[in-house]
């Protein structure tokens, strides 16, 4: 027998599969499907204080196989309302972490206390969508410190923050988070991007750039985990490109507890199964006992 079971800050799961946040996180029914398909912890969509209409189409294209560009705008219903589709979503008995964002510490704060009070596992705060003005605290040492350090005096839960990798240094970023107290880094959001129409001569997107997500990503989020592992001693939570078991593997080996799975869900929600299966069934091969074994072991000299 292979333990898969992980730990994330007080929070222990089942298998190291999570739902990312924005994909089908709106509706506590698809949530609790999620959790039915064996992920073992569900992040939400992220929630601000008020409800949002996010842009106007086209908001999503597939770029080439497996890789897509977005700029939603961050739609979501707002706190108050969301708080009901939380509910559902626990019934699925998996942690359900609440991803939060607001224009400034004390939004991101507020948000952060209803989505506990609604009965959220953790949070994870968003300061990092590439498209929307939240972006700019996490590119700020500064403001990733004060806002942290605001939703921990606001709420009990776990504090995990998501990265942005859209800055020169990502390390510092990270070590600013532990410092104010974060419990977790999720890495990373998605990369500023976008393409132009050739007979239009327009931008696609309707919001012209947006963030680019799966198989491209990867190499990218693999390197900002990686380094990330180098500066800080809180759990990471890889996500980034992650279509198959051994994508997973390649993020927990850079350093990763847990991993998060986005774009994956087009090829079905049947991914968190066959992903914590690969995953034991490369740990039971190789002679290992427990996932935690391998977390990291690529920065170890001459390798495993
Ligand atoms: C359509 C779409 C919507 C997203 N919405 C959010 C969101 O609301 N909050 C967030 O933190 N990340 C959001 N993301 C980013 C994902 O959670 C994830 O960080 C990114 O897509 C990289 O992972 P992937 O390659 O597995 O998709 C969104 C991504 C996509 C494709």
């Amino acid at each position: 027998m292979v333990d898969i079971s992980v730990n994330l800050s007080k929070l222990k799961l089942r298998n190291p599969t999570m739902l990312a946040s924005g994909i089908v996180g709106i509706s506590g029914k698809l949530l609790l499907r999620v959790a039915n398909e064996g992920a073992g912890a569900l992040v939400t969509k992220s929630i601000g204080p008020e409800p949002r209409n996010g842009y106007g189409n086209p908001c999503l294209i597939e770029v080439f196989k497996n890789t897509y560009l977005n700029a939603m705008g961050l739609p979501n219903p707002g706190a108050k309302f969301f708080s009901k589709e939380l509910k559902i979503a626990k019934k699925g008995g998996v942690p359900v972490i609440a991803s939060v964002f607001g224009a400034n510490p004390s939004e991101f704060a507020h948000v952060a206390s209803e989505m506990e009070k609604a009965g959220a596992d953790a949070v994870e705060l968003n300061v990092s969508c590439p498209h929307a003005e939240i972006a700019i605290i996490g590119q700020s040492c500064e403001l990733v410190g004060e806002t942290v350090k605001e939703v921990k005096k606001a709420v009990k839960i776990p504090t995990f923050i998501k990265l942005n990798p859209n800055v020169t240094d990502i390390t510092e970023i990270a070590e600013e988070a532990e410092k104010a107290g974060a419990d977790a880094i999720t890495a990373i959001n998605t990369i500023r991007a976008m393409t132009i129409d050739i007979d239009t001569c327009k931008p696609v997107l309707s919001n012209r750039i947006g963030g680019l997500s799966g198989e491209a990503l990867r190499p990218i989020a693999v390197r900002c985990v990686y380094e990330i592992y180098e500066h800080v001693r809180i759990p990471i939570i890889a996500v980034g490109g992650i279509l198959q078991w051994s994508h997973a593997i390649e993020h927990i080996l850079a350093g990763a507890t847990a991993v998060q799975i986005g774009t994956g869900l087009v090829n079905g929600f049947q991914i968190f199964q066959e992903i914590s299966g690969g995953i034991e069934k490369y740990l039971a091969e190789k002679g290992y006992k427990s996932i935690k074994e391998i977390v990291g072991i690529a920065h170890q000299e001459g390798g495993n």
